[in-house]
Formats: C-alpha cells, sequence, structure tokens
C-alpha cells in the first residue's frame, strides 16, 4: 500500500467481448469458447515473463518478477513499500522510459503481443491503463471535464457517451459532482473519478 489508506496503483484492462460474426453459428462459437475455458492452449491475457528492471542504467529493482492474468482474472501484488510493485505496474504500462527505468531483461506480452518496448501511448491504446496512485485529476477540470480528457483515446463520440455513462453508473456519487471541479471533490470521490477516467 502506498502513502495513505487504501492508495495503490492499479492497472486495467479493457474488457473484451466475443460477439459471433454475422453468420457465424453460435454453437460453433461456444464449442470454440469451451476449448478456451477447458483450459487447452489459453495463451494469458498478460505474461510477464522472468523481467528485470534497472533505473538510470544502475540501480537494479526487479529480478525474476514474473506473473500472469488470465481473462476475466483479478490479480492483486502484495509486497513491502519499496519491494517494487508500482515499478511492476511501471514496466507493463510502458512508463519506465519517463523514470529513465528499463525492462533489461525478460519480456512482457499482452495477448500474445510483445509489448515490452512499446510505448505508452501504444500500449494505453491496446487497451492497459494503469491508474496510477494518489489523487491523479486534474483540479482545475469539472469531473466530467476529466472524464473527457481520461476517455480521449476513444475517438467516437457516441461510444464515449455509453463509456461515461458506463462511469456514473458504477460511482453514483460522481453524477451530481460532474460539474464541480475536481480539485475540490472528497479522497474518494477523485480516487472514482480518477478510475473512470483510465
Ligand atoms: N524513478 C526511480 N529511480 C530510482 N529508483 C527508483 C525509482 N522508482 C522507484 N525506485 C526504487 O525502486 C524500488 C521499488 O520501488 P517501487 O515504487 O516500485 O516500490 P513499491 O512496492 O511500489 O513501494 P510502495 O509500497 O511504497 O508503493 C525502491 O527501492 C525505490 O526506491
Ligand atoms: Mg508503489
Amino acid at each position: 500500500m502506498g502513502e495513505g489508506e487504501g492508495e495503490g496503483d492499479m492497472l486495467c484492462f479493457t474488457p473484451t467481448l466475443i460477439l459471433p460474426h454475422p453468420g457465424e453459428d453460435i454453437a460453433l462459437l461456444f464449442s470454440s469458447l469451451k476449448t478456451i475455458f477447458i483450459g487447452v492452449e489459453v495463451e494469458p491475457l498478460l505474461l510477464v515473463n522472468n523481467i528485470e528492471v534497472i533505473y538510470h542504467n544502475v540501480i537494479l529493482v526487479l529480478k525474476g518478477m514474473s506473473l500472469q492474468v488470465n481473462d476475466g482474472q483479478i490479480v492483486a501484488i502484495l509486497g513491502n513499500n519499496g519491494a517494487g510493485k508500482s515499478t511492476t505496474l511501471k514496466a507493463i504500462s510502458g512508463l519506465l522510459d519517463s523514470e529513465d527505468g528499463e525492462v533489461t531483461d525478460g519480456f512482457i506480452n499482452f495477448q500474445g503481443e510483445r509489448i515490452d518496448k512499446t510505448s505508452p501511448e501504444k500500449i494505453v491504446r491496446m487497451g492497459i491503463f494503469q491508474v496510477m496512485e494518489g489523487r491523479r485529476v486534474f483540479g482545475d477540470l469539472t469531473v466530467e471535464e476529466n472524464l473527457v480528457v481520461g476517455g480521449h483515446t476513444n475517438q467516437n463520440a457516441k461510444k464515449m457517451k455509453q463509456d461515461m455513462d458506463m462511469v456514473f453508473r458504477y460511482f453514483p456519487r460522481l453524477v451530481q459532482r460532474r460539474d464541480t471541479l475536481a480539485g475540490y471533490i472528497s479522497g474518494e470521490n477523485s480516487r472514482c473519478s480518477s478510475s473512470g477516467g483510465d
């Protein structure tokens, strides 16, 4: 855990919905899903394999770190302060570069594609986004404006509206606060706002 109770970074994935293509046999689709669920050749959604991370070319922080997240799973990383939890998440979301850190060994795959040398902009478009610990909101923007900024990768206005409605459904308290400057809302609500924005 970080500074305060309930604090900590969080990594989220865009949920994937598997729908049949027009004309595709639904029975066939389910039989292929069954194959996935019984665990035959299941590719993990996220695979962190034996990574090493070094900051500033000299500070070795992670060595032999591995984890795997399967579709639909929620995985928590526990550890002492300074153990390397945030570093692990930054390695996945591509944010190490901004802190002069680097994955120097091992690899990270998302949906079978290697991402440890991929830019954070591309990773976020692939559907991985990190909710940083602390109150990471734009204090001079309203709650709603924060959500719009957080959803900037969404180019489709209809989808943006659907996503916004989803955030307000998950965090109903934000509905009354949608026009309030994010800098003035409670810690809990700003946490919801930053999670929703991501
Ligand atoms: N930008 C950086 N440059 C150099 N060293 C760093 C940097 N960021 C983190 N570290 C070091 O890496 C180690 C792991 O830090 P990290 O923030 O990943 O730990 P954490 O498990 O998230 O800790 P906490 O529970 O306090 O959030 C610590 O020793 C820290 O000092
Ligand atoms: Mg941390």
